[in-house]
């Protein structure tokens, strides 16, 4: 066994006994490689907030439907860069009706393959996570990135590996309204974001992720929902990157869970 897993190990049982985290002993016990599949959400680029997409009024009427119709048209649009260079638009997973919408930054690798959110190694992890709040995907939640298209450093070649990079505030800012209408058809409770890259573009607030995390914060949607509660977290990348920050991660669960319970 390596001196690596020991150390995680140890790691896993002090948490353990810190945080009382009997619940969430599955995940909590990661073995903390180096995510593979996710790139890193505290590098996003630090520019100027994005201006608002060029014929925003048009694109917002286009922006709307049913989750299906939505489905539809997210798959079929191709208004940015990076819709140029994807393989396949990712509109996202879950409960239609679902009380929690967890956002992450973008498609990777693997996303952009099979079409699907969170397949790869951080969102096995999310599911666990998910899991020891009693949420699952197929349930009570539903599962989208801020950008429905794969960012890529070099986006003539979708095939290479470690090509994934976070998405640009201009790139967040011409999809958002994607974002926006299908938290309007879902309409959660909650909605969670995972990483730096949402919880900035969001919130239009470039605090780091250290310190946003955690703290209930709220997001208006449009279309006369009104302000739904915002809490953002560290990405499941970032768990995998460095294990010290899941019980940080289980405050915010726990946090969530109370949330959720009024
Ligand atoms: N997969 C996604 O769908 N989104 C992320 O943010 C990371 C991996």
């Amino acid at each position: 066994m390596s001196a690596e897993l020991d150390e995680l190990k140890d790691l896993t049982r002090a948490l353990r006994r810190r945080a009382s985290m009997s619940d969430a002993s599955d995940w909590t016990s990661g073995r903390g490689a180096k995510a593979a599949d996710a790139a890193a959400p505290e590098s996003a680029p630090k520019t100027a907030p994005a201006k608002p997409a060029r014929n925003a009024a048009p694109i917002a009427a286009a922006r709307s439907g049913s989750l299906d119709e939505l489905a539809t048209k997210i798959q079929a649009c191709r208004a940015c860069e990076l819709g140029k260079y994807r393989l396949q638009a990712v509109p996202g997973v879950g409960a239609r009706d679902a009380k929690v919408m967890m956002i992450g930054e973008g498609p990777g690798f693997q996303e952009d393959h099979t079409g699907e959110p969170f397949v790869g190694r951080s969102g096995q992890l999310l599911d666990k996570i998910l899991e020891s709040i009693g949420l699952s995907r197929k349930t009570n939640v539903y599962i989208a990135n801020i950008v429905k298209c794969h960012p890529m450093k070099n986006p003539s070649d979708p095939e290479s590996h470690g090509n994934d990079r976070p998405p640009t505030p201009e790139e967040m800012d011409e999809c958002r309204g994607w974002l926006e209408a299908q938290i309007r058809a879902i309409k959660p409770k909650v909605l969670v974001t995972l990483g730096a890259s949402p919880a900035k573009a969001l919130l239009r607030d470039q605090t780091p992720i250290t310190k946003l995390r955690g703290q209930w914060r709220t997001f208006d949607p449009g279309g006369g929902l009104g302000p739904i509660k915002l809490l953002p977290t560290f990405h499941p990348a970032a768990l995998l990157r460095n294990p010290e920050l899941k019980k940080d991660v289980w405050e915010d669960m726990k946090s969530l869970r109370q949330e959720l319970s009024k």
